[in-house]
């Protein structure tokens, strides 16, 4: 009854969303989102698998737009991990549709917002029809400055170390690079993400708190944050909860409590 009341004063989301006061000088750059939990929230509902995707999928204008709106300087998305391939064929190809689908009805307002779109994983093993569609939105947003958005599909951090071990390799065996010279900039530097910051944020929808093989190098010193909402279910009030969170932390890189980077 309150809660009907409240809804129809308007009052539920902005009194809550009041309530969380995000500091524009602690914001993080760079949010990595594991979107777990489609497959469940349309299980509660009776729904096949596949509408929870078509629903998390609808989730990520507002998670995007906001992400533009805090000011954020990338946000990295798992959409299809290499394991992925392994669910039934129906749902991966159902997957496999979601990029071209999004991307086509999302590009004017990405466009619109100056988000620079690029991908993370082994895109030239997807389907024809979606390479297409990656490549579109890649060379549309190409000249955009402002948030990077990278969809990490057919992706999986330890086949992302071992391309990056293949290309280091293959540069000591033509010469050009000496193996005493290997630092941890040179693995970094070949890796999909070469030319981004590492993740300061984690966030994992879907109630699991684990990393699935995502980011794996680049999350090293990342801060960790689990919600058991599912992702679905994921709106701009759960995010700023999150940011929230990060803010409040103090991240020490392995020093001690109060000693400056
Ligand atoms: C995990 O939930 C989610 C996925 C494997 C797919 C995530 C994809 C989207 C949210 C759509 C993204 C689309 C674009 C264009 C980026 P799950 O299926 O494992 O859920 P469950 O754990 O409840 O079964």
């Amino acid at each position: 009854m309150w809660q009907w009341l409240r809804r129809l004063l308007g009052w539920k989301e902005s009194s809550r969303r009041d309530d969380v006061v995000l500091e524009a000088e602690k914001m993080p750059q760079h949010v990595a989102i594991i979107m777990d939990g489609n497959g469940r929230w349309a299980n509660k509902r009776g729904l096949p698998r596949t509408r929870g995707h078509q629903k998390g999928m609808e989730r990520l204008r507002e998670i995007v737009a906001a992400s533009c709106k805090y000011g954020l300087k990338t946000l990295t998305l798992y959409a299809f991990s290499t394991e992925n391939w392994q669910r039934p064929r129906e749902e991966v190809d159902f997957l496999m549709s979601l990029p071209q689908v999004y991307l086509e009805r999302e590009l004017p307002e990405l466009k619109g917002n100056n988000v620079r779109v690029r991908f993370l994983g082994r895109t030239g093993e997807l389907p024809l029809a979606t390479r297409r569609a990656l490549e579109i939105a890649r060379q549309e947003t190409a000249g955009n400055s402002g948030l990077v958005l990278n969809i990490a599909i057919n992706y999986g951090g330890r086949m992302e170390i071992l391309d990056a071990v293949r290309g280091i390799a293959k540069k000591v065996q033509e010469g050009e690079l000496d193996p005493e010279e290997i630092t941890e900039d040179t693995i970094a530097n070949h890796l999909y993400t070469a030319d981004l910051a590492d993740p300061d944020l984690l966030i994992r929808t879907g109630g699991e708190a684990r990393l699935s093989n995502f980011l794996l190098w680049q999350g090293a010193y990342t801060e960790l944050w689990f919600t058991p909402v599912l992702w679905p279910d994921f709106d701009e009030e759960v995010f700023k909860r999150a940011l929230a969170a990060y803010q409040a932390r103090e991240r020490r890189f392995g020093r001690i409590p109060g000693q400056n980077r």
